[in-house]
């Protein structure tokens, strides 16, 4: 006669099943559930903290972040923390951010080529020489650069505080690096002359007008809710426009029960939890540098302390002058 021994699962982990099993089969979740309990022994240990961004897979999301949230909302997280570690869930720029803001912290990566299109788009030598052609102009930079981009900068911003950002200066003219359409889009909203350069978004850029009318069609009524690094048309044709917290914010207020989220394709499967009678249509784009952050590596990462971000103390000293004054201006309205 043969004996199976089945292990209860603890109900911490069922705990945190109840959270995504909309998103994550039993099956699945059964392979991360021991990867999730280790993580979570080793924090302690280890006196980390994990910040998580929204577009985190669910079982990073709910099952070991302890701050979930938007860049602004995670940099000043990673401001405020007592831990010794901090293991950013998300990609290479917002890690350096924790960087730039935590120099005595360890700040760790679970994996260094999670990139961003943006980040890539500008190097200082095009920063310097938009400098020489508009002197006196201030340059504003968004959080997705690398850290030696925010050091040239004099101030920096998110997609939840552009607009205010811009509007702080006191400047009739700003340069805006390094997104043509957030720049459009914060035009838009302001008498400020806005100087784009031209980054875009891999994943945002994707998104077409088309696309939201079919959407529209095919379930009247429907909310369409877009990341400002869409296309101005794109946002045109959406009803609310905002960074990743502030499209979560705005399904308290959502009108309809159906919703359209014109971004990347985890938020929805991560706001599902706080939101259960919404239906999300959900337009599936895939932020390849975030996907790389996978439970496995972030293990990795916390057991051997490894994948660590640093910053010149040089570069650090001046990109943290232009966060620490854009963290001053905070949220914009419904941000
Ligand atoms: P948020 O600052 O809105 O979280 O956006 C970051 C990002 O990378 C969006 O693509
Ligand atoms: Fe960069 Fe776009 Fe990915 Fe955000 S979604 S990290 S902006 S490539």
């Amino acid at each position: 006669m043969s004996i199976t021994l089945e292990r209860e699962p603890s109900s911490e982990m069922e705990r945190i099943y109840d959270k995504i099993r909309g998103s994550v089969p039993r099956f699945e979740w059964e392979m991360h559930a021991p990867i999730v309990e280790e993580i979570n022994r080793l924090k302690r240990v280890r006196n980390a903290v994990i910040l998580g961004h929204n577009y985190m897979v669910p079982e990073i999301f709910h099952g070991v972040s302890d701050f979930t949230g938007d860049s602004l909302g995670l940099s000043i997280e990673a401001r405020d923390t007592d831990a010794d570690v901090i293991l950013f869930c998300g990609v290479h720029f917002m890690a350096e951010t924790a960087k730039i803001l935590s120099p005595d912290k360890t700040v760790l990566i679970p994996d260094m080529d999670a990139g961003c299109s943006l980040s890539d788009s500008i190097s200082v030598e095009d920063v310097r020489l938009l400098k020489e052609r508009y002197p006196g102009v201030p340059v504003v930079t968004y959080m997705n650069t690398p850290a030696a981009i925010k050091a040239e900068s004099d101030i920096c911003c998110t997609s939840a505080n552009a607009v205010s950002v811009v509007e702080s200066l006191g400047s009739d003219r700003v340069i805006f690096l390094p997104d043509e359409y957030l720049a459009r889009n914060v035009a838009r909203e302001t008498d400020v002359e806005v100087i784009a350069w031209h980054g875009r978004c891999m994943v945002h850029e994707q998104f077409t007008v088309d696309e939201i009318r079919a959407y529209r069609k095919q379930y009247p009524g429907i909310e369409v809710i877009a990341h400002p690094e869409c296309s101005p048309e794109v946002c045109e044709e959406s009803d609310f426009v905002g960074s990743t917290t502030g499209m979560i914010r705005h399904l308290d207020r959502a009108p309809s029960k159906h919703v359209i989220m014109v971004t990347e394709c985890s938020m929805a499967d991560n706001v599902q939890e706080a939101h259960p009678d919404l239906e999300f249509v959900k337009p599936c784009t895939i932020c390849p540098h975030m996907k790389k952050i996978s439970l496995e590596k972030t293990l990795s990462a916390l057991e051997n302390l490894e994948q660590e971000v640093v910053v010149p103390e040089d570069v650090r000293v001046r990109a943290l002058r232009a966060v620490e004054r854009m963290i001053e201006v905070g949220r914009s309205p419904g941000n």
